[in-house]
């Protein structure tokens, strides 16, 4: 399916970036990016990609506009944004409500994708309460091309996604880089430890994608009784590994409330 109007990314730092050349490599639509740093302008226009250095030069009749800048760079540009009637807002930005968006387009969606969109694979949570099943079916479209979306009916659980994936990866890293510093006690060079930790992960991750066995049966599968994995594990039970994971994601929901309010 090819949306036939084009879709405007404003801000093409990390993520504006990532999504706007996915969306551009699957043809989707006609891709336009308002890009004001010269060299990543540049970069995408190599690409194939329309761009402009300022917004008030994009002046075309968007099918969506996707706000990928930063919370504070927003307020420092939301009077100059004009969205037509029947545009789509598409925000990415963490903490800025829906009913903000909806002062500028009363067509809005929030969305909170993580990291891996990097790389097509992202996570990303949808709310939009109001929207016509139209608009969702063009926004599911976009998520799916960078990875997969959830959709949620309303913005608390949005902060719920955001303690679960949107800052998921962060934890998932945080969990790396551990394995790694083991990896390096044992012995293994900097390089041997990456490999040993970044293959275990993705392996694991894909098996578990993959599988019909749930998490919880898919470790009990490593796990024989009396063996190394066991030993393993009796620390992290010991040391209340579960719990710690509670813990983090609700002070990143709350964290999360509180730049919302
Ligand atoms: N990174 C993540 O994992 C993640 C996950 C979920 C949601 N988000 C959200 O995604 C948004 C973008 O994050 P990011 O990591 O991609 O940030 P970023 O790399 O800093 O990208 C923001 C980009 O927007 C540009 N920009 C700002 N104001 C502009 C304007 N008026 N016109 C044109 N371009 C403008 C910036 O240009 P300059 O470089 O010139 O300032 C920058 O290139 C944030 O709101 C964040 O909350 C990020």
């Amino acid at each position: 399916m090819k949306i036939e109007k084009p879709i405007l990314v404003l801000g093409a730092g990390n993520m504006g970036g990532a999504m706007a050349r996915c969306w551009h490599a699957a043809g989707i639509a006609n891709l336009q990016v308002v890009a004001r740093n010269d060299a990543r302008r540049e970069a995408l226009r190599a690409e194939g990609i329309t761009c402009y250095a300022t917004l008030a030069e994009a002046k075309d009749d968007y099918a969506m506009m996707v706000l990928a800048i930063k919370p504070q760079q927003f307020a420092a540009m939301q009077h100059e944004l004009r969205v037509a009637e029947g545009t789509l807002l598409m925000s990415i930005m963490a903490g800025v409500p829906l009913a903000t968006l909806q002062q500028v387009a009363p067509l809005a969606v929030r969305v909170m994708p993580n990291l891996p969109a990097l790389i097509g694979e992202s996570m990303s949570g949808a709310c939009a309460p109001a929207l016509d099943a139209p608009h969702r079916a063009m926004v599911t479209l976009l998520l799916e091309a960078v990875g997969k979306v959830a959709w949620v009916e309303d913005e608390e659980t949005l902060h719920a996604v955001t303690a679960i994936s949107g800052s998921g990866s962060g934890y998932v890293f945080a969990f790396m880089e551990a394995l790694e510093a083991a990896a390096k006690n044992h012995g293994f060079t900097p390089e041997m430890a990456r490999l040993l930790v970044t293959q275990t992960f993705r392996g694991a991750a894909l098996l578990a994608d993959q599988s019909s066995e749930t998490l919880s049966q898919l470790r009990q599968n490593v796990t024989s009784p009396g063996g190394t994995t066991q030993a393993g594990l009796g620390v992290f039970t010991q040391q209340g590994l579960a719990q710690m994971v509670q813990e983090a994601t609700e002070a990143t929901a709350s964290r999360s409330r509180e730049l919302a309010g």
